[in-house]
């Protein structure tokens, strides 16, 4: 089934009569595992908003000249973070919790919390999963913004849980007042990400904080900082702060963006220890951790170097790529991560194909009526080469 095209797919006459169908994870990055939705035109319904294109030619993907379609850290693992992993690989036949035990203190100390608020995972999508499963088994709804990450989302409904969007506005930031009103007394969590993806957007801290403070005070609200690292002093701009302060907010971290251990798989909540307890009960945080990826998480939280690399080195191609896409006449959203969204001038599908077809992997989403293309931020050199392609693609 993993192997199906989606010419066959619809072939084998899937599509239902409402004209969705649902088709098994097809080892498209970051879309979250399980089935994902499409809709009569082949496009992945992420939401009402949000519909994504299909790579058809990542399922029998060529080596790619530029892979930029997953925001992985091109520069990443970090040199110490590798010679870790090596000395480590001699202990794989230990539990790692000694070590992930320390590791957490390490992350408390760094963060301002004592080590019982958080909660380690295989990746923030397992934690993101998680609480999407956790807070929803009664039902009730989830509210978010559209468009935006929809991991936690998809899981909440899967579970049973409705999921109420809110626009973000037109300068990109949540609509922190509409989400306020969208609350209602069924309402179980709000999911922020911030930066978000797929726009790449911030929404002002002080104004958020405010939120978090007043909103939790009814529910919860889940923070995921996926991308904040990017930003330089971005951790000012984190709401963790609130949660060393005891209000009921969620705060994620992924190893898999600034530390570019997306395929080692790292990533820590921080909550309320009653809330991180009520978890554990369900579900050991750590248990999905490899001794060796411990081992490479405290290594790469020692190096700032790679780390401060990593951050400038993003910063310098991603306005590389904006001043070009803009000399290009298109008018990319304002980043604050490691990809960026603009306007193309081309339906999705023909795009994605054809960047696809020069070994150059991107995301295609349509959404405000428009299509979009994402593009993450790899090497000087593939974004050069992704501006050579895109340019031959859309001229
Ligand atoms: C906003 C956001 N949150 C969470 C994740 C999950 O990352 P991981 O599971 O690799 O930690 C991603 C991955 O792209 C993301 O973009």
């Amino acid at each position: 089934m993993t192997h199906l095209t989606r010419r066959n797919w619809l072939k084998t006459g899937a599509l239902t009569l409402t004209g969705t169908a649902l088709l098994p994870h097809m080892g498209v990055s970051e879309i979250p595992r399980g089935s994902v939705r499409l809709n009569a035109q082949g496009q992945i319904l992420h939401s009402p908003f949000l519909k994504e294109y299909l790579p058809m030619a990542a399922l029998n993907a060529p080596a790619l000249k530029a892979k930029l379609n997953a925001n992985e850290n091109p520069y990443g693992p970090s040199p110490k973070a590798l010679e870790a992993l090596k000395k480590a690989s001699v202990t794989g036949n230990r539990y790692g919790w000694r070590e992930l035990f320390a590791l957490i203190d390490k992350l408390a100390e760094k963060e301002g919390v004592t080590p019982d608020h958080i909660m380690t995972g295989p990746g923030s999508s397992d934690l993101l999963e998680k609480v999407g499963m956790l807070s929803f088994i009664q039902g009730g709804n989830v509210v978010s913004a559209d468009p935006s990450y929809m991991s936690l989302i998809k899981v909440a409904e899967a579970v049973g849980a409705t999921w109420k969007p809110v626009k973000l506005k037109d300068d990109w930031s949540h609509d922190l007042d509409a989400m306020e009103q969208a609350i209602d007394s069924n309402t179980k969590l709000v999911y922020i990400c911030n930066p978000n993806n797929p726009t790449g957007s911030i929404t002002d801290a002080e104004k958020l904080r405010a939120f978090c403070k007043r909103v939790s005070a009814k529910v919860p609200v889940f923070v995921d900082e996926a991308y904040l690292d990017f930003i330089e002093g971005g951790e000012a701009q984190s709401m963790v702060s609130l949660v060393a302060e005891g209000y009921n907010v969620m705060v994620a971290r992924t190893f898999s963006k600034i530390h570019g251990m997306a395929g080692l798989r790292f990533g820590y909540m921080m909550a309320q220890p009653e809330y991180i307890e009520e978890v554990q009960q369900i579900t050991r945080g750590g248990m999905g951790i490899s001794q060796t990826t411990i081992a490479a998480a405290h290594a790469s939280l020692e190096d700032q170097e790679f780390l401060l690399m990593s951050r400038e080195n993003n910063t310098k191609v991603r306005n590389h790529v904006v001043k070009s896409v803009t000399e290009m006449g298109s008018a990319p959203a304002p980043s604050y991560t490691s990809f960026i969204i603009f306007p193309i001038a081309m339906e999705g599908k023909a795009f994605l194909d054809q960047m696809y077809g020069h070994q150059v992997g991107v995301r295609a989403f349509d959404f405000w009526s428009q299509d979009w293309c994402r593009v993450s931020m790899g090497t000087m050199e593939e974004a050069d080469i992704f501006l050579e392609t895109l340019t031959k693609v859309l001229s």
